[in-house]
């Protein structure tokens, strides 16, 4: 069975060598996804999250195509239904009316047999084409575009009969990959960039342009990597000599460009000039070891938000004994932020799930003590802190804690090295997981106060620092009193101006989907309150 590893791997083998084909798992068991004990079982998973969107089951990994349109937010995603790891990608699909509580929807493209998606249909993006919604993607393999379109409101999709809309790379161009296309429009054309690389040079983004969506002419480079930038490694993406899941936009007066590599999504800002992309400003839009292949979208308040795949941090063995894996970042709202670099901030919607709330200010942190609030505990949390580190080395928060210190994980400002980390050694007792302690350079200014927006979501830690940096990560605690929550100072001591703390809501009753029922005019086919369509027959409902 692939790891994830196996498989990019063979996604590079595939372009070097052609001809390589994953297990014949395209099949759909349906009797797999009706399975009650299944849903029971992750309905009482304490590792599964609450309020951040996730298929009712097995796998997923990319956002793929995030589109608002006609009032509802679509959000499509990587997904495997035959399991928790990564084979025969389809792409699942949900709905929200309001960024926060979402519908499953069925499953939206599957591989056709003998077709040029016949091993997967892997990431790409959604686009509106004179009011017909239309999916580009990577067929695989070898890697080539498709375009798959819906008459019936985004039910069902209809693959185009003369996929692949582009068949491979530019004539003479030897690549290390070619997938992952983002489409936008200018004036009357359709403009589309892919991922791709080069052996010992580094990533590139090849650009096309199109009148339809379905011809495209190959244009030239938006723009490169260097080589200078290029890691040991293994395979292209984990030395940065291929670039996935590349997100071109407007931002401000710039154009920011995203792409997943070297197991992060790094972010360049700059001008764009004659369908040439000038970079100035670099940096990652997450400093976490969890966030990866982010796409954004813009909605009808004319924001542009961000949605990242946040991966799981244990073994594939404990993933597929869990029975899914992989979690949907919450929205970040984007923009032009501090000299020229990315602003992040959550989306204010998910303000709506706040429930009970607890205040407490003006406190002092004393070095070497170990103590947890009383009266607030929890594994589902919103965290607002303000913090002055004062001539401390290091000050934070400690979180999902027992009372007695064993597990617990800290989420830690480093005021002399100027970094930012989870430390998350004594996070788990359980073997397996990850106990690194993701994190990088983070600085405060002189007379700055760290300012920590975390989202705490079970095995889910989304942070947000002062308004320019972001960091996600996964914790997998094993004990059920690992809830408690406190402050620490290290060196020094430190002072807590306020800190302010949600008990969340969450969006379902039983951690698989949402109560939202949306109108039933546009989803006939989604009746189940409870969501478990997502378990049901999603074969019926793959693309024709
Ligand atoms: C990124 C990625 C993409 C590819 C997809 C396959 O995580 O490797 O490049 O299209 O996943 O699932």
């Amino acid at each position: 069975m692939a790891s994830r590893r196996d498989f990019l791997a063979l996604s590079a083998a595939s372009l070097l060598g052609g001809g390589i084909v994953l297990s014949n798992s395209t099949r759909i068991r349906a009797e797999q996804l009706k399975n009650e004990p299944l849903q029971e079982k992750l309905a009482a998973d304490p590792q599964r999250p609450r309020y951040h969107l996730l298929p009712p089951a097995n796998w997923m990994n990319d956002p793929n195509g995030p589109l608002f349109w006609k009032g509802q937010y679509h959000m499509f995603y990587q997904y495997n239904p035959n399991g928790a790891f990564p084979e025969s990608m389809h792409w699942g699909h949900a709905v929200s009316p309001d960024l926060v509580h979402w519908k499953h929807l069925p499953i939206a493209l599957a591989p056709t047999p003998g077709g040029s998606d016949k091993d997967g249909c892997w990431s790409g993006c959604a686009v509106v084409e004179q009011g017909v919604p239309t999916i580009v993607y990577t067929g695989v393999f070898p890697q080539a575009q498709c375009i798959a379109r819906s008459d019936d409101g985004m039910t069902t999709w209809r693959k185009y009969p003369g996929n692949p809309v582009i068949a491979a790379p530019p004539q003479g161009m030897e690549t290390t990959g070619f997938r992952d296309p983002c489409v936008w429009r200018e004036g009357e054309q359709w403009f589309l960039a892919i991922g791709s690389g080069v052996k010992d040079q580094g990533g590139m983004i090849l650009l096309y342009r199109s009148g339809d969506l379905s011809h495209w002419d190959y244009l030239h480079l938006l723009c490169k990597g260097r080589k200078s930038e290029l890691l040991p490694g293994k395979d292209p993406v984990s030395t940065g000599e291929m670039w996935e899941c590349p997100d071109f936009f407007p931002l401000g007066d710039k154009h920011a460009l995203i792409v997943s590599t070297q197991g992060a999504v790094v972010y360049s800002m700059g001008r764009y000039v004659n369908q040439y992309f000038h970079p100035e400003v670099q940096g990652k839009a997450d400093l976490g070891d969890c966030y990866y292949a982010a796409r954004s979208m813009v909605d009808e308040k004319g924001r542009r938000i961000l949605w990242g795949w946040i991966r799981e941090g244990r073994s594939d063995t404990a993933q597929r004994a869990a029975g899914w894996a992989g979690v949907m970042s919450l929205p970040r709202v984007l923009t032009l932020g501090h000299e020229g670099a990315l602003g992040m901030a959550p989306a204010s919607e998910i303000e709506a799930l706040r429930g009970k709330h607890h205040r407490f200010e003006g406190l002092p942190i004393v070095p070497g003590s170990f103590s947890l609030w009383k009266s607030v505990r929890g594994d589902s949390l919103e965290i607002q802190a303000e913090l002055e580190p004062g001539a401390s080395e290091a000050v934070g928060l400690t979180l999902r804690s027992t009372p007695d210190g064993k597990e617990q994980t800290s989420i830690t400002y480093k005021r002399t090295s100027g970094q930012l980390l989870v430390e998350r050694e004594r996070s788990s007792l359980s073997p397996g997981v990850d106990r690194g302690s993701p994190g990088g350079a983070f600085a405060l200014a002189e007379d700055e106060t760290l300012k920590l927006r975390v989202f705490l979501d079970a095995s889910v830690i989304e942070i947000f620092a002062n308004d320019r940096a972001c960091l996600t990560t996964r914790i997998y605690p094993s004990r059920s009193d690992s809830l408690g929550l406190g402050t620490f100072a290290r060196g020094d001591k430190a002072r807590l101006k306020a800190l302010d703390v949600w008990e969340m809501r969450p969006i379902s009753a039983n951690r698989l989907t949402t109560k939202f029922r949306p109108p039933p005019n546009r989803l006939s086919q989604c009746e189940n309150e409870e969501g478990l369509e997502g378990f049901a027959t999603p074969g019926n409902n793959r693309a024709r």
